[in-house]
């Protein structure tokens, strides 16, 4: 990990506010950061020392990766409040693993869930990797236009592993629903033949950044919730109740499931979901990214990089966060109204609970490199 040095108290970027604002249980007890403590008094006590130096080390480190613009302001906070620097450290200071004996990383990458900031990374570390914005070929990004048989029949490890060989990837991208077909002959599962990781996000944020960044109103969202049938084609799903119904468990249980009609997702698929989740090489959640990218490093020897070395390109900043775009009335049109909090919740229950199993799954993974 790059020296995370914390900046003198004046100087340290907003986001440390943010994340004195959020980080209560992270701290030691009897620690006197609070919302009301101005950044530029800096805490006396060297419990409190500590703890700022940490928040200040993570706050400093996000916004260097630039992990601000993708998330929200609740993610970051989260993320910077639980930074293990100690660990990362650890990780980060063993020698790689050596070039020879690494498989190519997949990222399984869930609409608006950091694979273009993935992808970023990816390109800073000189990664060999597909030229699209997200590091995925036209047949495996979410506006693909293929027939079933193209999945049954042409959708082969033999044909990805070639691909890979053939263009010298060590990086690249599934931009859609996975296809697990699990005989490692077919689909998009083929775990001798690469790394695979993933990040997942609270569903809820998720839905959120979707209806900002494809405008897409809750009035929209509620009627594709409450109409969605099972859907005809594996393309096109964007604009309908498969996003917003489960999308990761959707992800992750095999391709029948995922075009099921909306309310069509069961706890059997949740289990499944979760099994597969476990068979993930790295696993990272939003609320303790900065620790767990400690994964990626000791599977790659990649470094977090800087949101300079990694470019400042993001695709879609019609109403992310992070710009300055989302307090407009054009962006206000699809925030997620209060009042409609519970039914999305209630719609994507299986979901929330795969998160916080995720969440444990990723600090599993974590620990064991220790
Ligand atoms: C942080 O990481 C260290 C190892 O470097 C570990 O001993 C410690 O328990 C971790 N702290 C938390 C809060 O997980
Ligand atoms: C990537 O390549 C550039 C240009 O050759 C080099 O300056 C940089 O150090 C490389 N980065 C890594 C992480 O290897």
């Amino acid at each position: 990990m790059p020296a995370a040095s914390p900046r003198g108290a004046g100087r340290w970027p907003k986001l440390w506010l943010l994340a004195a604002a959020a980080v209560g249980p992270a701290l030691p007890r009897g620690s006197a950061l609070s919302v009301e403590l101005a950044p530029e008094v800096p805490p006396q006590s060297d419990v409190d020392q500590w703890g700022a130096e940490l928040i200040g080390a993570g706050a400093g480190l996000a916004h260097r990766l630039g992990l601000d613009a993708h998330l929200s302001f609740k993610e970051v906070a989260a993320m910077v409040g639980n930074y293990n620097r100690s660990l990362a450290e650890a990780v980060a200071s063993r020698a790689p693993p050596s070039t020879e004996q690494r498989l190519p990383m997949v990222y399984l990458h869930v609409h608006k869930s950091l694979g273009t900031w993935m992808c970023k990374m990816a390109r800073a570390q000189n990664a060999s990797r597909p030229g699209d914005a997200d590091c995925a070929t036209h047949d495996d990004w979410i506006w693909a236009k293929k027939s079933w048989e193209w999945y049954d029949f042409d959708n082969t490890c033999s044909r990805r592993v070639k691909e890979i060989q053939e263009n010298g990837w060590t990086f690249l991208e599934i931009e859609r629903w996975v296809d697990f077909q699990d005989d490692s002959l077919h689909g998009d599962w083929c775990p001798e033949d690469a790394f695979y990781t993933m990040i997942l996000r609270d569903p809820m944020e998720r839905a959120q950044s979707q209806m900002y960044a494809n405008m897409q109103s809750w009035a929209s969202v509620r009627a594709w919730l409450a109409e969605g049938e099972s859907w005809p084609t594996p393309y096109n799903y964007l604009h309908s109740h498969i996003p917003f119904d489960n999308f990761y468990v959707r992800t992750l249980c095999g391709r029948t499931c995922h075009f099921l009609e909306a309310g069509g997702i069961t706890h059997a698929h949740l289990e499944l979901a979760k099994s597969r989740l476990q068979q993930l090489d790295a696993v990272m959640t939003t609320e303790d990214l900065l620790t767990q990218l400690s994964q990626l490093t000791a599977i790659t020897g990649w470094r977090p990089a800087t949101k300079a070395q990694a470019g400042s390109v993001v695709h879609n900043t019609k109403c992310a966060a992070g710009t300055s775009r989302l307090a407009t009335d054009e962006c206000r049109a699809f925030a997620l109204p209060p009042s409609a909090m519970e039914q999305m919740r209630d719609a994507n229950r299986l979901d929330l609970e795969l998160y916080e199993f995720a969440k444990q799954v990723a600090k599993q993974k974590t620990d064991a490199l220790l």
